[in-house]
């Protein structure tokens, strides 16, 4: 088992990152560590490569958590919530961690923290059209968008997108919500908080998205209904 990892402090949210397309040798040293569940999910994607990324993104996630828990990666037990989000339940007493991961083409990203709901969303930067075609924005955010100048579109797209995705990500909810759920300021660039959750700017009030820009190519955002915590990256 490698290094043991110091679990973040209440006020931190850790963040690695790492590549999912690798070779034949870390692909079988991941598949040994997956539950029979995780093996199985495999079967249901199409395509090698993203079959491959599944098995990269999952046997690293059971790494890292194995190594903030002291457990062999394959002990590290994982459940789900009732819109999926997986959660871990090997944490022994008074050593609550949580996490959330995302994937966009071969990057992945982990956000880890100790005793509260954390989100995460990397996106990496594509044409707008070739998103899916759901309704990013509410009616004033749109508006914002749209006075922006064409070079600045894109950039402020993926930034929200990342934004709107770790929020309901931290909820667990997904996209059961509507991404309007959260709405933002969009001339404000890197951490902020939401305008209004829900239409309320109480709410609001209680978040806190940390930008997680990881090249002018990857946009992405972490997200938590707290506000006294900050990113630290870990590699
Ligand atoms: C959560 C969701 C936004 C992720 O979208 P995505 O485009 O795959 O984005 P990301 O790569 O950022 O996130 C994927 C990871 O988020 C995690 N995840 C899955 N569902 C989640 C949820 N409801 N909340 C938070 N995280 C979730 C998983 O770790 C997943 O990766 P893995 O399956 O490889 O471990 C999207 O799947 C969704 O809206 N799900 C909720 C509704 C739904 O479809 N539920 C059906 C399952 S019960």
């Amino acid at each position: 088992m490698s290094a043991f990892l110091t679990p973040p402090s209440a006020h931190e949210v850790h963040v690695w990152q790492w590549h999912l397309d690798v070779g034949d040798d870390d692909i079988d040293r991941y598949w040994q560590t997956l539950s029979t569940q995780e093996r199985e999910r495999t079967n249901q994607f199409r395509f090698d490569r993203h079959r491959r990324r599944y098995v990269a993104g999952r046997g690293e996630l059971r790494q890292l958590l194995g190594r903030y828990l002291g457990l062999p990666a394959h002990a590290v037990s994982i459940e789900y919530g009732s819109d999926g989000k997986p959660f871990c339940t090997s944490a022994p007493r008074g050593r609550a961690i949580c996490f959330n991961l995302s994937h966009s083409e071969h990057t992945a990203a982990l956000a880890v923290s100790s005793g509260f709901e954390v989100g995460i969303d990397v996106e990496h930067v594509r044409p707008i059209e070739a998103c899916v075609p759901v309704e990013v924005f509410s009616v004033r955010e749109h508006a914002e968008f749209s006075a922006m100048p064409d070079a600045q579109q894109q950039a402020v797209f993926f930034e929200s997108w990342a934004r709107k995705e770790a929020c309901l990500k931290a909820l667990g909810t997904g996209f059961t919500l509507p991404p309007d759920h959260f709405e933002f300021d969009l001339s404000v660039r890197g951490d902020t908080v939401p305008r209004f959750v829900g239409g309320d700017a109480g709410e609001a009030a209680h978040w806190r998205i940390g930008d997680l820009s990881l090249s002018p190519a990857c946009a992405g955002a972490v997200a938590a209904r707290r506000t006294d915590w900050s990113i630290v990256r870990m590699n």
